[in-house]
Parts: C-alpha cells; structure tokens; sequence
C-alpha cells in the first residue's frame, strides 16, 4: 500500500521567526511517524521563504513544496518564479491551479494544464487542484466540474499524468470548517481516480488528497477512504499540534 502525504499548504502566512518555530515544533514530534516510514510529509510555502525552509527542513524527512509555479521557462514575465528556479532550492511539489489562485488570479484550465506541464518537464511534482464550488455542487455539477478541470491536465500532459499528485479540494470546504463527508470525498474521488485509469495503467500509483478543513477529527475517517491518499491541509498546517495530529493519523 502507497504511504499517505500530508502537504501543509501554508497559503500567504507565516514569517521568518514564526516559520522556525512551527517547523521546530513538528520536527521534534514528527520524528516517531517519519522513523515508521508510514506517512510523507510536505510544506508548501511563500516563495520568498524557500531558501529559509529549504535550510530548516534539512534532513527532517519533510519536503519542500511551493504554492504556484509559472507556464513559461524563463523570460520576461515579472513576477513570476520558473519550475528551474524552484529546483533550485531542492522544491519536490508546486501546488498547481489551487481555487484560490483560479478565482482571484483568473487563471483558466488550459493555464494550469501549461503550469504542469511546465512542473512535469522540470521534475518538480505538480499538486494539481480540482473542486467545485457550493453552486456547482447544488446544481448538481460536481463531477462534470473536477472531471473537466482534471481532463485539461490530462489533454496536455499524456502518460505523464501518473507522475502527479491530485488534490480534491471541494471550494465550499476550504477555510469554512464545513468538511466533504467521507462519502462525498470518497465518490469524487472514485470518478477521478477512474479518469486517470483511462489515460495511465499507473494510476493506482498516483496519490489522490483531500482538501478543505480537515483536521485530526475528521481525518480518521476521509483517509480510511479507499481513494483518498492524503490531505491538503490549509488551516491545521499552521498549528504545529494540529498538523501532527493529522499526520499520526495518515501513518497508521
Ligand atoms: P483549509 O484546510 O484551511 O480549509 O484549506 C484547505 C486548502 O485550501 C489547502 O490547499
């Protein structure tokens, strides 16, 4: 069986003496969960701390990821930071086509699809976001929703998509302390996990998260899901008991 990842997505927040004193703290209670090896571990954060975690997170067994990465190799394009320039501070995930980036930064399916592509081509593992929102979900549009947004991915990176990582990320769960039930999660993530069958024989391999307020409580039962091979975690990342709480939970 594949080990859960647990991504921390700390959004735009933290600060140099708050980041080294969150990561302190979950380092000194990761070390019982990582030394079992049952759950991976990473922190997506602000571009302009890289370098700074990148020196904390040395040799703690937790990788690095950041929020966004640019479609284009290099030029000009101010602003914007490249898949190499990631690489170049050990970076393992970018967080691709999250909703928030989506609805304040208009950023349509066939931009996150380059995005991917671009990550794919660099080695740096996309974390590609899909999810509806409350309408969306009331008109009964769930699946036509994440399945069109994850189909743009798929249209454009081929059999590469089994080197990504998916995160359902129902957009009226993140932030609102409303959580999908595991049932709504689990069938979502069956139609996507389905989807990827149809263009990579791997895709079982593939990990599929959640996302949208989770929390220890409500871990146990979304990651017992057949389909749900981790969690994007928003909130309860910035809280160090939070965050390992959750992650005791997928590495069991
Ligand atoms: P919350 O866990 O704060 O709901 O955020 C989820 C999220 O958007 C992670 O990318």
């Amino acid at each position: 069986m594949k080990q859960k990842l647990i991504a921390g997505n700390w959004k735009m927040n933290g600060g140099l003496a708050a980041n080294e004193a969150l990561l302190h703290e979950v380092q000194q209670g990761l070390a019982h969960a990582l030394a079992s090896k049952h759950a991976q571990v990473a922190v997506c954060v602000p571009a302009v701390y890289l370098s700074q975690v990148q020196r904390l997170v040395l040799g703690s067994g937790i990788d690095l990821g950041a929020q966004d990465v640019s479609a284009h190799e290099h030029g000009a394009y101010t602003g914007e930071i490249s898949a190499a320039m990631l690489k170049d501070f050990a970076v393992r995930y970018a967080i691709v086509g999250h909703s928030e980036r989506r609805q304040y930064h208009a950023e349509t399916d066939a931009h996150v699809a380059l995005k991917v592509q671009r990550a794919l081509s660099t080695g740096v593992t996309p974390i590609v976001c899909v999810g509806e929102t409350l309408a969306e979900r009331e008109a009964g549009m769930t699946e036509v929703v994440v399945k069109r947004q994850l189909a743009a991915v798929i249209r454009a990176n081929g059999h590469c998509i089994s080197e990504i990582v998916v995160a359902y990320e129902p957009v009226w769960a993140i932030g609102t302390g409303q959580t999908a039930s595991p049932e709504q999660a689990q069938a979502v993530h069956a139609v996507l996990r389905a989807q990827l069958k149809s263009s990579t024989v791997h895709a079982d391999h593939v990990h599929i998260l959640y996302g949208g307020s989770m929390n220890a409580a409500n871990a146990v039962e979304l990651l017992s899901q057949p389909d749900i091979d981790g969690g994007l975690i928003g909130g309860a990342a910035l809280k160090a008991a939070d965050f390992l709480a959750i992650i005791a939970v997928a590495a069991r």
